[in-house]
């Protein structure tokens, strides 16, 4: 109860508070600290995937700031030879103002990834996107079938029906590619599980429906039970080891990622970098109200 009234009020703390506590989240507010964390992560043998910060814009004149930004970051990317693709959220191109010039937006940005023969994974924000982020990739695909991803939420109920759904742009050859998370944003009781059990109970399902009919997962959690549910259904369908990876996210579970990656999984950080760092932040800290009642302990009890 009292971490999550600390939780409630981390938006009204002092940004630089937050900043102290959620710096192991972020590699900083530039270019140059993301690429120099995905080079310490590619050193290890794990890959990357960046984010530039940023959501829920209000105009936009800021889509095409941050599609400018975009296209920066991947030219400046493959120039320093990372092991790594890209992530981004919609609504930082307007997903929720003018959704025809957000797909144009982010589809210059997948022609630019695709022209270095890589690849953009779209990620899900809150249930009023999660059609128009699925149309989004549906068209994206028939364009780009190599080089664009989507990421679901095991916590939505709708979620496995639109992996059935979705199998109709599946082909051995250009393989669907999701992210499977379980899902962050704070839905209604009418169209999300709630509980942990519920929610990992699908998580595991929606995970063998991809790895049975040869969907491309990222399994993307730092939940112990979830892993070995996951390494259990590898060896149950004896997916080959280029046929899915483990993501995480960067600065959480760091000895979970790296017995995941001593037994030769493939392992997927992502890198979230740049100047809006505090909403990426609060959510973070929320998620973990241990972190956020540390705060508080900072505030008062110096
Ligand atoms: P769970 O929350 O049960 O955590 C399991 C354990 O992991 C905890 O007990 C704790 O030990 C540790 N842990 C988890 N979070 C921690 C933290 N912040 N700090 C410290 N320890 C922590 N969501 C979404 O809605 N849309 C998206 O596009 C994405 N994208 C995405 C990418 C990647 C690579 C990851 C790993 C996650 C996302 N998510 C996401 C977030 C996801 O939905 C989920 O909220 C978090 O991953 C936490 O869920 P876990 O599966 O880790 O389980």
């Amino acid at each position: 109860m009292f971490n999550k009234m600390i939780a409630a009020m981390l938006p009204y703390f002092p940004k630089k508070l937050i900043w102290i506590f959620s710096k192991r989240y972020i590699a900083g507010e530039t270019v140059e600290d993301a690429i120099r964390a995905s080079k310490d992560l590619n050193s290890k043998g794990i890959k990357v995937t960046i984010d530039i910060l940023g959501e829920f814009i209000k105009n936009l004149s800021e889509a095409e700031k941050n599609k400018v930004e975009y296209m920066e970051l991947i030219d400046r990317i493959q120039k320093e030879n990372i092991d790594g693709n890209y992530s981004l959220k919609p609504t930082m191109f307007g997903l929720l103002l003018d959704k025809d010039a957000c797909y144009g937006h982010i589809r210059e940005i997948v022609a630019k990834a695709a022209s270095y023969n890589n690849f953009i994974r779209v990620d899900m924000e809150d249930s009023p996107c999660t059609d128009m982020e699925i149309e989004l990739y549906r068209k994206l695909k028939a364009e780009f079938p190599k080089n664009v991803g989507l990421v679901v939420q095991a916590y939505m109920k709708r979620t496995y029906q639109d992996l059935e759904n979705l199998m109709d742009i599946h082909s051995s050859e250009t393989p669907l590619n999701y992210r499977l998370c379980k899902g962050i944003y704070v839905e209604p009781e009418a169209i999300a599980y709630k509980k942990y059990e519920e929610i990992n109970q699908h998580y595991l399902e929606d995970l063998e429906y991809m790895l049975k009919n040869g969907v491309y997962p990222g399994i993307a959690t730092h939940d112990k039970p979830l892993i070995d549910g996951a390494y259990k259904l590898i060896e149950k369908y004896n997916v080959p080891k280029n046929m899915y990876e483990f993501q995480m996210l960067y600065g959480v579970t760091p000895e979970l990622r790296n017995s995941i990656v001593e037994k030769g999984h493939t392992m997927r950080i992502y890198i979230p970098y740049g100047k809006q760092w505090f909403g990426y932040s609060t959510r973070r800290l929320k998620e973990n109200p241990k972190m956020a009642s540390l705060i508080i302990k900072a505030l008062f009890f110096r």
